[in-house]
């Protein structure tokens, strides 16, 4: 026997002399369809054995003693594995994804942030890909270089010290299951059958047309976990692929280490792959099932019940085998259980889970039932309270998951009304592993290394942000043997910067998965030299202490202070052109901007800048000089003082959690989808005219969080979900109620509709509708024809553009006046650059990083790497006058820096003061805010550390002269 492998000799050992069994017609099949490997060795064995067995009877020990033998085979390599042992060289199987004939890659010159030593590590050297696999990182010695035979054999980069970290992991998408653009037909991602449905995969909905393949690697992602949706306690199997086309073009040939459930063959990994699975608490499944908290833990303590006796019965029978005891076994079969084996794996610790929790009772719910049933937790996914509570998470049976989190998007449920941006750095203040990620099309996965970038800059250390992005997600997807670090031994995946990783707006210049470039012809970016540097962030401990201390719901009120403020320490200011009072031609406030070498002083009085230091005590503006003794002063260290942003777009103002109608200003009733409008609202000379201002609540979170942005004044309309909104009001962010003075910056600013393909009625129908509101309707409709209000139209789509602009010239053809239209949304705008600005029209990009979420916005101009020009660059261009908005209320606070981004994106076509106009200037006029209804002055925003565009600086306070003070945060 001594020519057996281990197995087989073991097996021996049991073979028996019972008699023989009475073999079912399903264990026969499984024997000869799946255990044809073991059926060798009994062949081999059967010669050696003394009383004979049949050879079914044989085969089925066999199957049987394997079946055994893998309940115990953990899954994942073993713990002394090297992931350099995967090389040829050393006697390894490889990258069993190589594509044959993918060239050998040499980078020289990088700065390779390996993602290694929880991020810490940073190698200045030189990455060889060669057979899928890193080769070597840092020195490569000429020796292993002359193999390749030289240049013409490898393709050799020069990195210029450029930035190289290892392919982005996103922990939580559900590219493929969700695809983009949403169709009815490619829709997977959720079933809505029942809450417990560990039976289901989401690989069997993973289409391969997604579009976001290509814009996710387009920011760098190279692998995904691609779990079922939340609309289930047990929602099913995850899978985790990578993203690159495969000539296959099939699903399977994405998957990264298929589980043998998924391949029933050999593992081709050397090891038992990791399953994956996703759970969910909470208010998603409570929603659909009409169920409490109390039942879903209930689902789950049945579901683990179920799988928990049958775990029981397989050991129990496995001990039989391994005793041998044949005889004992008489009559019963292995126990298992289609639909409860992938939760028996759980049970045995094969399966990474992936739980979506929030709040403190969720998570507390979950750790006791890992406890009750003894099965580790890879990850808490969204996991809004868990900062709150590390020291529960430290008791989940069999370690602390790791947390999977968003920067900034919050609010939205009340289980996610106290997350904070700064969770990933409070979690990892207690030693727990933290993940950022996109919950893609949630967020769109390829900004995922955007939220690291905000992780980073509300105080989560550098090393640990990147990690974020890269090693911890693959650790927490039992994958950290192969991706998520740059070493010896890992997949060829690797992303090429043009700047600093965590500086904003960070953009692949190439991207490499199995060692193939997935990006042809990419538009390489030309950014400041000082990208290349780690950027320096905000000190926020002070905000850290207090969220913590509040249990997330901070005040987020400053303290105001009225008479004369001194600002020391100031380098710019910007888009003050609005200051201007008639009288006073300064040339600084016709530029709107002014940088200083050194930084000046500026004195604010009752909220009102009264003087700005030209040389010492002499003032370039000078309106009243009064003495104060009272004096505050405040160091804005290199700072800057801006006007205040404009936002646009999203409900702010009249929802506090979306989702909880109770916070809301509800829907606006419409006419083509809910029928006639009740008398009551069309009589009279009013005429059903809805105006946000009726319902705006001030003091709301994300309104004080965009306050404390940068944002100072709000546009928006009411929110409906058919074709007419109604008046939007534009409402002073930082007000705290409806009848402060300047509160209501405008009472009605523009009208709103939407056409789309969304709605229920045609559009060609909608178009009728608005044609005959444009000639014949009255009230506020007259006064949009006559051209004395605008019309906002949310349209994402050419042809309705098109459309628009010929029914616009339509209506003027037959009126004589100039309507004032603007599209809003406008994602396929660019389509028609030159055509919007011939017909006077004005574009607000409400996603100015597109994303083909819909039909209507299949048609994006994606920007770089992948096109040179952005839409907002073609608008431009064209002459249109382009303004910004957001369409999530949480993400108003992030304004200035998809300002800021706009600019880099742009390659330097687009200066700081025209990319602050696309959210001050150009959006008021966008809109018909005219700067007559604003109150003296607009309030004036005061940065500290650096300009109001720069990814490092932190907004202080804000000065308003409408107000008399000087808020101080
Ligand atoms: C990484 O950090 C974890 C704690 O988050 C720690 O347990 C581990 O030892 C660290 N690993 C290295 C290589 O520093
Ligand atoms: C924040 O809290 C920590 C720990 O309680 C304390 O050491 C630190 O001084 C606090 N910092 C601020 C600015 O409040
Ligand atoms: C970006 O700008 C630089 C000059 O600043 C230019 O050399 C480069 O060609 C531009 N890149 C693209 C893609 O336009």
């Amino acid at each position: 026997m001594k020519g057996l492998p281990v197995v087989a000799q073991r097996h021996e050992q049991r073979v028996s002399t019972k008699p023989r069994r009475k073999l079912s017609k399903s264990i026969l099949a499984l024997v000869l369809l799946a255990c044809a490997p073991y059926i060798f060795f009994v062949h081999t064995l059967s010669h050696d054995s003394k009383p004979v067995l049949s050879s079914l009877e044989e085969a089925y020990r066999a199957s049987v003693i394997a079946k055994c033998d893998a309940l115990r085979t953990p899954a994942g390599p073993p713990p002394s594995f090297k992931p350099a042992s995967r090389l040829a060289s050393n006697g390894g199987k490889g990258n069993e994804r190589f594509v044959p004939g993918t060239e050998p890659v040499l980078l020289r010159n990088a700065k390779i942030w390996t993602g290694a030593r929880n991020g810490t590590e940073v190698v200045f050297g030189d990455v060889l890909l060669d057979q899928g696999l890193v080769m070597s990182v840092g020195y490569i010695p000429p020796s292993v270089l002359a193999k390749y035979g030289g240049k013409d054999r490898m393709n050799v980069l020069d990195m210029q010290g450029k930035w190289v970290t290892p392919g982005l992991v996103d922990l939580h998408s559900h590219i493929g299951v969700e695809s983009a653009p949403h169709l009815r037909g490619a829709a997977d991602g959720n079933s809505r059958k029942a809450p417990i449905l560990p039976w289901l995969r989401s690989v069997d909905g993973i289409n391969t047309h997604d579009e976001s393949y290509q814009l996710a690697m387009s920011g760098g992602v190279t692998t995904a976990q691609i779990l079922p949706g939340s609309a289930n306690n047990i929602g099913g199997q995850a899978f985790v692929i990578k993203l690159r086309p495969t000539s296959e073009r099939s699903t399977i040939s994405k998957v990264l280490e298929a589980p043998l459930t998924l391949t029933h063959n050999a593992s081709d990994v050397g090891h038992v792959p990791w399953r994956h699975m996703k759970h969910a608490c909470g208010e998603n499944p409570d929603r659909l099932y009409s169920q409490t908290r109390m039942d879903a833990q209930w689902n789950f303590r049945h579901a683990y019940d179920e799988a928990r006796k049958i775990r029981d019965k397989q050991d129990e029978f496995c001990s039989k085998v391994d005793q041998g005891d044949w005889a004992g076994l008489e009559g019963s079969d292995f126990p298992e259980d289609l639909q409860w084996e992938s939760l028996v794996d759980v049970l045995r610790g094969k399966v990474r889970l992936a739980i979506h929790c929030y709040e403190a009772v969720d998570l507390d719910g979950i750790v006791r039932l890992s406890n009750e049933f003894k099965f580790p937790v890879a990850s808490f996914h969204h996991a809004g309270e868990t900062y709150l509570v590390p020291d529960l998470l430290k008791k989940t049976w069999g370690g602390t998951p790791s947390i999977a989190l968003f920067a900034t998007n919050f609010r939205k449920k009340r289980e996610a009304y106290r997350g904070s941006e700064f969770a990933p750095r409070v979690l990892a203040e207690h030693g727990i592993p933290v993940v950022m990620k996109s919950d893609h099309p949630v967020l769109n996965s390829r900004y995922l290394l955007y939220e690291a970038q905000l992780a980073h800059y509300y105080g989560l250390n550098p090393a640990l942000a990147l990690a974020s992005a890269t090693s911890v997600p693959a650790r927490a997807a039992g994958l950290s043997h192969r991706i998520g670090t740059l070493a010896e031994g890992y997949d060829a995946d690797l992303v090429i910067w043009d700047s600093h990783p965590l500086s904003l707006g960070a953009t692949p210049e190439q991207v490499y998965v199995d060692g193939i470039p997935q990006l042809s012809k990419p538009t390489v970016l030309k950014k400041p030299r000082t990208f290349q540097d780690l950027p320096s962030v905000p000190n926020w401990d002070k905000e850290k202490n207090e969220t913590v201390k509040w249990e997330g719901l901070p005040p987020l009120k400053g303290w105001k202070k009225g008479g004369k403020v001194r600002l020391v320490g100031v380098k710019s200011v910007l888009g003050l052109n609005d200051l201007r009072s008639g009288d006073d031609d300064e040339a600084v406030f016709e530029r709107g901007s002014l940088d200083f070498e050194e930084g000046r002083t500026v004195i604010v009085e009752d909220g009102k800048v009264t003087c700005i230091e030209r040389v010492h005590g002499d003032c370039l503006r000078s309106i009243i000089v009064s003495s104060d003794d009272d004096e505050t002063v405040i160091d804005l260290k290199g700072g800057a003082i801006a006007a205040g942003l404009t936002t646009y777009g999203s409900p702010l103002g009249l929802v506090e959690i979306r989702l909880e109608p109770s916070t809301n200003d509800g829907k606006v009733l419409d006419p083509l989808v809910d029928g006639d409008l009740p008398s009551l609202l069309t009589s009279g000379k009013e005429g059903g005219v809805v105006k946000a201002v009726d319902g705006l609540m001030f003091e709301g979170r994300n309104t004080l969080l965009a306050y404390r942005g940068g944002v100072t004044t709000a546009v928006t309309a009411p929110v409906g979900n058919g074709f007419l909104q109604g008046i939007s009001a534009a409402f002073s962010v930082g007000a705290p109620h409806a009848l402060e003075r300047g509160a209501v910056v405008q009472e009605e600013t523009a009208l709103h509709i939407t056409i789309s393909h969304l709605l229920s009625a045609s559009v060609s129908t909608q178009i009728a509708a608005l044609r005959k509101l444009l000639l014949d309707g009255e009230g506020r409709w007259a006064t949009v024809r006559k051209g004395k209000m605008h019309l906002v139209i949310s349209v994402e789509s050419a042809d309705i553009m098109s459309t628009l602009i010929h029914l616009k010239k339509e209506v003027e053809d037959e009126t004589g006046d100039e309507l004032k239209m603007t599209f809003s949304g406008a994602t396929e705008a660019h389509l028609l650059a030159n055509q919007i600005a011939n017909a006077g029209v004005s574009v607000i990009l409400t996603s100015p990083r597109p994303f083909p979420g819909t039909w209507d916005q299949r048609r994006i101009l994606a920007g770089p790497p992948l096109t040179k020009d952005t839409s907002i660059t073609t608008l431009l261009d064209a002459g249109v006058n382009v303004a910004i908005g957001v369409v999530d209320e949480y993400a108003a606070r992030n304004l200035r820096f998809d300002l800021a981004w706009i600019a880099l994106d742009s390659n330097g076509t687009i200066s700081q003061n025209q990319a602050f106009a696309l959210a001050t200037t150009n959006l008021h006029k966008a809109l018909g805010l005219s700067a007559r209804s604003r109150v003296v002055v607009p309030d004036l925003v005061l940065y500290s550390g650096g300009g109001a565009l720069d990814f490092g600086s932190k907004v202080v306070g804000v000065a308003s002269a409408a107000r008399g003070v000087v808020e101080i945060f």
